[in-house]
């Protein structure tokens, strides 16, 4: 089947702008106290649960992947992007990176102990959320946690450019409880779902939710 053109341009974004993002954005999710704690939690449930592996999906350049690897976790990251890949791959060598995309993981069933989708749900047509919602819940574990954190709001953000590069990026914001009943419509427990004020130059609120492939799937 042919990749959707979301996909195609996802990637190619990303591309383009690999070297610019990680100079402009390093550093910031570690200044996002709310969003540290939620990783924490995460990490800490998959932990009490027993570990196993833990997939960062999107890991774009693998700070967040590192951060919970960091926190005792056995975490490798896929990203769609190839350029998003080799960059964290050399800052990062102690984590495995693979490229790949969330729509369809190259995991089997029932693998992971946890995924972690942080800010990156944000570039799936709308359309695509439910299959790939689905995806996350075929390769968890019963019992396996996800995480995702997002950007709240309804109406994308679209760049045609970005750092000078020209690109067809699309930013999806999402609703905390819709994107709850789509988790639960997936089979998902939702455990946890926080919502704050947007901090520190950000113009959206944000969004945190936990959920759970109950023990019993
Ligand atoms: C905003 S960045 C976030 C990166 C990282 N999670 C972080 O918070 O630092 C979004 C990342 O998601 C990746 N991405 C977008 N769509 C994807 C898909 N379908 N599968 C895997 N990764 C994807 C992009 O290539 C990009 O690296």
């Amino acid at each position: 089947m042919a990749e959707p053109s979301f996909l195609a341009d996802t990637r190619a974004g990303y591309d383009a702008i690999a070297a610019e993002y990680i100079e402009n954005f390093r550093g910031e999710f570690e200044s996002k106290t709310l969003g540290l704690a939620m990783l924490g939690a995460f990490a800490a449930y998959v932990r009490a649960d027993g570990g196993g592996r833990v997939l960062d999906v999107g890991s774009g350049p693998g700070w967040v992947t590192a951060h919970l690897a960091g926190l005792g976790l056995e975490v490798s990251g896929v990203d769609l992007s190839p350029e998003m890949v080799a960059r964290a791959r050399r800052e990062h060598p102690g984590v495995r990176f693979e490229e790949g995309s969330m729509t369809a993981l190259d995991v089997a069933d029932g693998a992971l102990g946890g995924v972690s989708a942080w800010y990156s749900l944000i570039h799936i047509a709308p359309e695509a959320v439910p299959g790939v919602l689905a995806e996350f819940y075929r390769v968890l574990a019963p019992g396996g946690r996800l995480l995702l954190g997002f950007q709240v709001g309804e109406e994308p953000s679209r760049y045609a450019e970005a750092f000078g590069h020209r690109v067809s990026l699309v930013f999806h914001r999402l609703l905390p409880g819709r994107v709850a009943g789509q988790l639960r419509a997936a089979g998902f427990d939702v455990e946890a779902r926080l919502e704050r004020e947007a901090v520190l130059g950000e113009v959206t609120p944000q969004a945190y939710l936990l959920a759970r492939k109950p023990v019993s799937a």
